[in-house]
């Protein structure tokens, strides 16, 4: 043994705790990490035994049928629109586009034909402003005449005593600037595609398939849409979905990201414009293309709705000022909400549209047109099914002015219902997150059939329609791409896709993810119960986190509704990280609110809230005491209690 000095002797001492603590230390640490591993081999095991294991793929889409018979109670007929006879209907355009008096309709008037004055006003837009407009003077009108102005208001009165007896809209397509029309006719010439975009709010696929049974059909057959099977919401609500579909951006990106701030959600906020917005009609301008935007419940539009819209008009032609006018209108209102004294407001949509599409055909135009129907089917699944012979005929109208020949045509939803009671079934929540989409190609895109076909079958999102609209306004149309993509994670619908991508990859939210495999879960086992505790409990933490005031009510679980666990496929399940997610739908008292959320439970962290809470039912004024809008969905104000 050797001798060591006393100094030597204290080193070699530290040395060795040094040491001891080492190995103590590595042996936990290991201890630790098999004790890990045994965690995630349980939580795996448990967990990755049902379908999931086997099924080889990424995304399995649900597949439903539009009339299946669980749902089929929802599907109930709806009363046509009957504006009734709350004006005499003393105007009309004829197909030239010459105002008329109705001399039909006059000797009905009980006062002599020399006693009524019919006077035009000009609707003008207030500079920099998206949500006020003014009339211009008013002028005599003399049948015929054609109307000087693109939106005019016409107003009849009974002249001794000025009172108003008559009052409609009229919308036409303005005249271009020739510098405008020269490059948009040369762009047409040079056989440029055009892009028509026909969006139908809270659609469906189902739904549309369900509801507009011959425009479906025309759609499918006559012009050989493609019928996006996998097509995938992005967001809860309108504006995230259009937001992606038309700049490629992500919500969260572009708020966070381009400093932009349309401070959407708080309509106080200075800046709420979008002006900013690289919308995707820009691109089409920038190529050469007339533009166009038209829209119907002007308090509802994509970025009108809390929020202020553009301070310029965004597109060459663009509606809003022609809807805020007949909003404004009050005299002798029908009963029907549908309709604008004695028309039908879809009306006046889809004659602006043909309107536009025909000018822009017949003078050779190449065209961008974007068109947003909400007031017939935002509210109720069924509400649509009653203008499907007027969409079909619209649609021909289309035809025959060859837009399927020269254009590709979208026709779409932005999301499923996220109101209607068949929303509380398991189909209904499919059709919420899957829309409508439809797209067709003409001739000189034949090339891209067989792609659109076999993307038609797999998962999409608005930001693949994104990149394929920005082909066709930067003319990248040939079989190989010159460009990655134009956006952030969208891939052009028009090219071959990978089959395996994951809803992550092209933005769509987890808790919209439908690639699943689902298990439906016992309502009354009460692991399925503590889960519905949880999300309460997480909700109240929320209530107590943002209620400063202590406004709302704290909420207790009343019921749980239905519950699905939600497993990756053993092609993307990752032993190390698996995550399992519960999807749960509760009511909770005193408000009865049906709540959805998403929790994902991890093998080492337990069970978490992730992405929004749902609200399926409506809240009406329970949350009038917060502005919040994510409280407002499930706060329940103690005054009203
Ligand atoms: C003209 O008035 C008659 C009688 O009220 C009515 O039946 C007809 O539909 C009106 N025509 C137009 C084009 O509005
Ligand atoms: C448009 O084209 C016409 C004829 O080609 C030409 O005379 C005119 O100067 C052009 N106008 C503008 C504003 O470019
Ligand atoms: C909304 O915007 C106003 C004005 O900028 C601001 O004072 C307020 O804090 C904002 N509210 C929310 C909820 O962000
Ligand atoms: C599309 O338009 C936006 C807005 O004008 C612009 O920022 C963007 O660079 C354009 N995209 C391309 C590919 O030119
Ligand atoms: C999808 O497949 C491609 C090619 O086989 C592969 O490179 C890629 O990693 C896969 N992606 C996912 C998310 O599995
Ligand atoms: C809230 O709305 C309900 C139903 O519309 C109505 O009966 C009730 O009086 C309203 N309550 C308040 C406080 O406005």
């Amino acid at each position: 043994m050797m001798l060591l000095n006393p100094m030597m002797r204290r080193h070699a001492k530290a040395l060795l705790a040094v040491v001891t603590a080492l190995l103590v230390v590595t042996a936990i640490l290991e201890t630790h990490e098999s004790y890990v591993n045994k965690l995630k081999d349980e939580f795996y095991k448990e967990h990755m035994t049902g379908p999931q294991a086997v099924i080889n793929s990424a995304c399995v889409l649900p597949r439903y049928e539009p009339y299946d018979p669980s749902i089929m109670h929802f599907i109930k007929s709806w009363p046509k629109i009957d504006c009734g006879s709350p004006q005499p209907p003393l105007t009309y355009v004829d197909d030239k586009g010459y105002l008329h008096i109705n001399k039909t309709a006059v000797p009905k008037l009980k006062y002599p034909w020399e006693k009524l004055g019919c006077y035009h006003y000009e609707i003008i837009r207030l500079k920099n402003d998206d949500d006020r407009i003014k009339l211009g003077p008013g002028k005599v009108f003399f049948d015929p005449e054609r109307l000087p102005h693109e939106f005019s208001v016409v107003r009849c009165l009974e002249e001794p005593r000025k009172k108003l007896i008559y009052e409609t809209g009229y919308a036409q397509i303005k005249e271009m600037p020739k510098s405008l029309s020269n490059k948009s006719e040369a762009a047409a010439r040079n056989g440029r595609v055009n892009a028509l975009i026909f969006v139908f709010d809270s659609m469906s696929r189902l739904n549309f398939i369900r509801q507009l049974p011959k425009t479906s059909k025309f759609i499918q057959e006559r012009v050989k849409g493609f019928v996006m099977e996998g097509l995938t919401k992005v967001g809860d609500n309108t504006y995230p979905n259009m937001l992606s579909l038309l700049s490629g951006f992500s919500a969260s990106r572009y708020r966070n990201e381009k400093a932009l701030r349309p401070f959407w959600g708080n309509a106080s906020a200075p800046r709420g414009y979008f002006d900013d917005l690289p919308a995707l009609w820009k691109n089409f301008s920038q190529n050469d293309y007339v533009t166009m935007f038209s829209e119907d419940f002007p308090k509802f539009t994509a970025f009108n709705y809390n929020a202020h819209g553009f301070k310029v008009p965004p597109t060459d032609y663009y509606m809003r000022p022609f809807w805020l006018a007949m909003e404004n209108q009050k005299h002798r209102l029908s009963k029907d909400f549908r309709c604008y004294g004695n028309v039908p407001k879809y009306k006046f949509l889809l004659n602006y549209v043909k309107d536009f599409v025909c000018k822009m055909q017949k003078e050779g135009h190449a065209f961008f047109s974007l068109t947003f129907l909400t007031h017939l089917s935002h509210d109720h699944i069924n509400s649509i099914k009653i203008i499907d012979d007027e969409l079909l005929l619209f649609f021909e109208s289309l035809e025959v002015l060859n837009v399927f020949r020269n254009s590709v045509v979208i026709i779409m939803g932005d999301h499923g219902n996220r109101f209607d009671p068949i929303r509380g079934t398991v189909i209904g929540r499919v059709e919420e997150r899957m829309p409508f989409l439809a797209i067709t190609l003409p001739p000189s895109l034949e090339h891209f059939r067989s792609s659109l076909a076999a993307n038609s079958k797999i998962l999409t999102s608005w930001h693949d329609v994104y990149e394929m609209l920005m082909d066709v306004a930067f003319n990248n149309l040939k079989a190989v791409s010159k460009v990655v993509r134009y956006g952030f994670k969208g891939l052009s619908l028009f090219r071959p896709i990978p089959s395996n991508r994951t809803c992550l990859q092209i933005g769509i939210p987890r808790e919209y993810c439908v690639c699943w495999v689902e298990k439906e879960l016992d309502v009354n086992d009460p692991k399925t119960k503590k889960t519905g505790e949880t999300l309460v409990r997480i909700l109240n933490e929320q209530l107590h986190q943002k209620d400063k005031k202590k406004l709302c009510t704290p909420l207790q679980l009343d019921s749980v509704k239905n519950a699905q666990k939600l497993m990756p496929s053993a092609t993307v399940a990752r032993r190390d990280d698996l995550s399992v997610i519960t999807r749960i739908t509760i009511t909770v008292k005193p408000s009865n609110a049906l709540l959805e959320g998403t929790l994902e439970a991890k093998a080492l962290r337990g069970i978490y809230l992730v992405g929004n809470v749902n609200r399926l039912n409506k809240y009406g004024n329970q949350s009038d005491c917060v502005t919040d809008p994510t409280l407002a969905l499930f706060c329940f104000c103690k005054r009203t209690a």
